[in-house]
C-alpha cells in the first residue's frame, strides 16, 4: 500500500515553524504524518482517500466514536444559545446537572465534583484536596504510573525519562510497587501521605491489571492510617473497561477519582475530580474560601453540555455491554491467532483498554537484530510494528508510554465486529512478517539509523 502523505505543506510549515517541529519529525521518521480530512466513529479518512480504523482514540477520548452526530448537535444547540459560556459570576446551571450524573454513576461515596479542563488539572486538584483533608504533604503513588506532566501530576510519575531536565518536582511523592501491600503498608503506616493515588489499571504502564484483592486491600489500609484512597480513572473511565469506572470491576469506593479524556465526547476538553462531601467541605469550608480552588473554563457550558450528551449516548448505545463483549471478541480473536508466535508474550485487558506484550524472541538470528534494536533504542521495535500496522494495514494504535513492548489497543466503544476483524487480521499479518520475514527486520534497521541521525 502506498503511504498516505500530508497534502497541506503550508499548515505543516507553519506548525514547524511555531510549534513542534520534533513531533513533525517523529511523525515523518515513522511515516504516520498524514492529513487527516473527516473522522467519524472509528474511521479516520486521509486527504489522499485513505480510510484509517482508529484503534488509540486519542489514548482513549473517543469512547463515544469520533465526532458523534449527538454530541455535535448539542454543542451547535449551545452555541445558538448565546448563553453565558464561561461567566464565572454565576451558578452553572448544566454542571450542576452533569456532577450529579457522574457521582450517581460513581456510586459509593462520591457526592462532589470539582470540573477541569484536562486530566493533569483534576491530578493538581486532587492532590491539594487531598493536602486540604488530611492536613498532610506526602503522596504516595503507584509506581510505572502515568498521571499527567503538569509538575504535581509528573510528580506523581516514577518513569524518570518524563521528568528529565526539569528541575525539582513535588517534596515528599514516594513510590511503591503496583500490586504490592505490604510496601504500601509499611509508607501508610508512617502517617506523612495524604493520599495515595494510581489508577486501577495502569493504562501507559502496559495496561496492568491489578492481582485480584489488591485494589480492596489498598483502599482498607488507606482507611486504617486515614489516607485518601485515590483513583486516577483518566482513562479507563466512562465504561472504557465495561463497568461506568473500572473500580467497579474491583467493588472498592474511591475517596475520589479523577475523570478526563472521554468525559466530554472528543470535542471539548474537560475533566472531573469527584470526592466524599467531606474532602468537598475541607477544601470549601467557608464563605472566604468559595473561590480557593477554581479554573476558568473548569464549567464552561460547551464542554458540560459536550459531557451531558456523551452519558446519553453511553447509556442509550448500551456502550457498557458493547466493552465488554467486544472486548471478550478481540482477546479471544487475538489469543487464538497469535499464541502461536514466539515474541507473543499475553494479550490481556478488561473491556476495551487491551494489549498484546511482546517479548524478546528465543531463537538466534532474531534475537540478534531484536537486541541490536533494543540498544540502539528501547522504543524501535514497537514503533515499527505501529507503522508497520499503520501504513500497510491503515489502522492507527501506539505502544504504552511507559512500557514500549506493549502495544495498546483502544478503539472508540463504537467499534464494529467488521473493525475488529480487520484490526485481528492486520496484527496477525505483522506479527507473522516479524517471524518470517527479513524484511520486517531490514526496514527496522533503517528506521533505527534515521532515528540516530535524528536524535
Ligand atoms: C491515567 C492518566 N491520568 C492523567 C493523564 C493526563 O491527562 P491530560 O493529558 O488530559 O492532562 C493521562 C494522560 O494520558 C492519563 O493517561
Amino acid at each position: 500500500m502506498i503511504p498516505a502523505t500530508r497534502n497541506n505543506e503550508n499548515a505543516e510549515n507553519l506548525y514547524v515553524r511555531y510549534v513542534n517541529p520534533q513531533w513533525v519529525r517523529l511523525l515523518d521518521v515513522l511515516q504516520m504524518n498524514v492529513s487527516y480530512v473527516r473522522c467519524s466513529g472509528a474511521e479516520l479518512h486521509t486527504a489522499d482517500g485513505r480510510l484509517i480504523l482508529d484503534f488509540n482514540s486519542g489514548y482513549c477520548v473517543h469512547n463515544v466514536g469520533h465526532n458523534h452526530p449527538r454530541v455535535v448537535a448539542a454543542l451547535k444547540d449551545e452555541l445558538d444559545k448565546n448563553g453565558p459560556a464561561m461567566l464565572q459570576s454565576h451558578v452553572a446551571d448544566l454542571a450542576g446537572e452533569l456532577a450529579g450524573r457522574l457521582c450517581r454513576l460513581s456510586g459509593g461515596r462520591l457526592s462532589k465534583v470539582f470540573f477541569g479542563s484536562s486530566g493533569s488539572e483534576g491530578v493538581e486538584a486532587a492532590i491539594k484536596f487531598a493536602r486540604a483533608h488530611t492536613g498532610r504533604s506526602g503522596i504516595l503513588c503507584a509506581s510505572g504510573g502515568f498521571h499527567g506532566l503538569t509538575c504535581g501530576a509528573l510528580s506523581l510519575m516514577s518513569n524518570a525519562f518524563w521528568k528529565e531536565g526539569f528541575g525539582s518536582l513535588l517534596p515528599n511523592t514516594e513510590f511503591v510497587p503496583y500490586g504490592d501491600t505490604e510496601e504500601l503498608e509499611l509508607k501508610l503506616a508512617t502517617k506523612a501521605f495524604a493520599a495515595f493515588v494510581l489508577e486501577p489499571i495502569q493504562g501507559e504502564g502496559g495496561v496492568l491489571l491489578p492481582p485480584q484483592e489488591y485494589l480492596s486491600s489498598a483502599q482498607a489500609l488507606c482507611r486504617r492510617y486515614h489516607t485518601l484512597f485515590v483513583l486516577d480513572e483518566v482513562q479507563t473511565g466512562l465504561y472504557r473497561t465495561g463497568p461506568f469506572l473500572a473500580a467497579h470491576h474491583f467493588a472498592v469506593e474511591p475517596d475520589m477519582v479523577i475523570l478526563a479524556k472521554a468525559l466530554s465526547g472528543g470535542l471539548v476538553p474537560c475533566s472531573a475530580v469527584l470526592m466524599s462531601d467531606a474532602v468537598c467541605d475541607s477544601v470549601y469550608s467557608s464563605l472566604k474560601r468559595a473561590l480557593i480552588h477554581t479554573s476558568t473554563f473548569g464549567e464552561n457550558s460547551l464542554a458540560m453540555r459536550a459531557g451531558l450528551a456523551s452519558l446519553d449516548i453511553l447509556e442509550d448505545e448500551r456502550l457498557e455491554q458493547r466493552a465488554t463483549t467486544a472486548g471478550e471478541t478481540l482477546r479471544s480473536a487475538l489469543t487464538e491467532r497469535l499464541a502461536k508466535y514466539e515474541m507473543i508474550s499475553e494479550i490481556r485487558g478488561l473491556g476495551l483498554l487491551n494489549a498484546i506484550e511482546f517479548k524478546a524472541p528465543r531463537s538466534f538470528k532474531r534475537r540478534l537484530a531484536f537486541e541490536t534494536f533494543a540498544k540502539i533504542h528501547p522504543a524501535i521495535f514497537g514503533q515499527l510494528v505501529v507503522m508497520r500496522l499503520f501504513r500497510d494495514h491503515g489502522i492507527l494504535c501506539q505502544v504504552c508510554g511507559n512500557d514500549f513492548m506493549v502495544l495498546k489497543i483502544s478503539p472508540p466503544l463504537v467499534v464494529n465486529d467488521v473493525q475488529l476483524d480487520r484490526f485481528v487480521s492486520a496484527v496477525e499479518q505483522v506479527v507473522q512478517l516479524m517471524h518470517d520475514s527479513g524484511s520486517f527486520w531490514s526496514e527496522a534497521l533503517g528506521i533505527a539509523q534515521r532515528v540516530v541521525r535524528s536524535i
